[in-house]
Order: C-alpha cells, then structure tokens, then sequence
C-alpha cells in the first residue's frame, strides 16, 4: 500500500521514506517519555453504596455505570497506556465527583427559590440514561455489556428512583 502512495521517483521516494521513519520515531519517543506521568486515581475501598432496592438493580449500575462512578473501576489494559489513560482517568476522576455508588451521601437539593425546582438526582440519571449521554457512547464502543436495552433502561431508571427515595426516608 505504501508502494503505491509514495512518488516514482527515486529522490522523492528515499525524501519521503526518511521523513516517514524520522516521524515514527519521534512518535516513539514521545509516548515512551508520556508513559510514567501518572494520572490514574486507583481504587479505594468501598466506603458505603447506597441501600439497593433489588440485586437487580446493583447488577445492572454495576454493569454499565460502576467503572466511571464507583471506587471499582475496571481497569483496561489501554487505560494504562498514555495518552489514553488520561482520558479514561478524567473520566473516572469526574465521574466519582459527580456520583459515587460507592461513597454514596446523597442529600436532596435544597428547596430553591427559582422559578424552577433544581433537578432531583433520579430526574437527572432518568435524563442521562434517556437521551443516551450515560453511559457515554466512546465507553458504549468499548464495552457491549453497558449497550442496554430499552427494557434495561427502564429497568435501571425505576430501580434507581426507588433505591434513593427508599434512601430518603
Ligand atoms: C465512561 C465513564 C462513565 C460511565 C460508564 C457513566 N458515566 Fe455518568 N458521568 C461521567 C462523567 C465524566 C460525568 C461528569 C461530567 C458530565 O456530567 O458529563 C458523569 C456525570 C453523570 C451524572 C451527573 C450529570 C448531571 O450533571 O446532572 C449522572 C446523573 C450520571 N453521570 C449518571 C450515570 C449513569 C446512571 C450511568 C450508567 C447508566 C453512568 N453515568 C455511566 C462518566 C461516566
């Protein structure tokens, strides 16, 4: 294939046989030296989930919402490899900010006094999972057990709204 792309020309060909290995070679150089920034956060020991309406429910948060929101994130082979690692880590890092099933101290917001009531937690999951950005579609790429069905979906929104407002009580 490279055959065919590269000029006829000899002058040209040997210019541009040079230029592509002086390239790879800096490409190699670069990621080797990105390789031991570290940025992975790790695991921590569970500190509390949340009090499961079912083991269906868990099994399916599990399934397709732990490695970004839980302190037992699966760690891929590629997430140890930079650059990828970075985005893999600032997904998990701002994922747990967001919501940790596994640290779990959810408060219900504040009655506000904006024309609007904020969100409740199980309004905003229902959103996330409805309009298809949780989980994210480049994780959904990786990993075809966090592909739900709509029934799945279903299931995982009511289990969750029913876990938190048992919380609640
Ligand atoms: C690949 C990592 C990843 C997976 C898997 C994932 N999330 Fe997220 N999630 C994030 C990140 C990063 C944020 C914070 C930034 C944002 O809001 O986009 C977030 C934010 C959220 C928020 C807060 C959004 C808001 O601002 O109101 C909710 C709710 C949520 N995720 C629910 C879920 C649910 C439910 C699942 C499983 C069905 C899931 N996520 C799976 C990475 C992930």
């Amino acid at each position: 294939m490279l055959n065919r792309l590269l000029p006829d020309t000899l002058p040209d060909r040997r210019w541009w046989i040079r230029t592509l290995l002086i390239n790879a070679g800096i490409s190699l150089v670069v990621l080797a030296a990105i390789q031991p920034i570290p940025v992975r956060p790790g695991n921590a020991p569970v500190v509390r989930e949340p009090a499961w309406d079912s083991p269906e429910t868990r099994q399916l948060t599990v399934q397709a919402c732990y490695d970004c929101h839980s302190t037992e994130t699966h760690w891929p082979w590629y997430s140890y490899v930079a650059p990828i690692s970075w985005i893999t880590s600032y997904d998990v890092i701002e994922g747990r900010e967001a919501l940790n099933f596994s640290d779990w101290d959810y408060t219900p917001e504040a009655e506000s006094n904006e024309p609007f009531a904020p969100k409740t937690l199980p309004e905003r999951i229902a959103d996330e999972i409805n309009s298809g950005r949780m989980p994210p579609g480049t994780y959904r790429l990786m990993h075809p057990e966090a592909r739900l069905s709509d029934a799945q979906k279903q299931a995982l929104i009511e289990g969750l709204q029913r876990t938190i407002e048992e919380e609640q009580k």
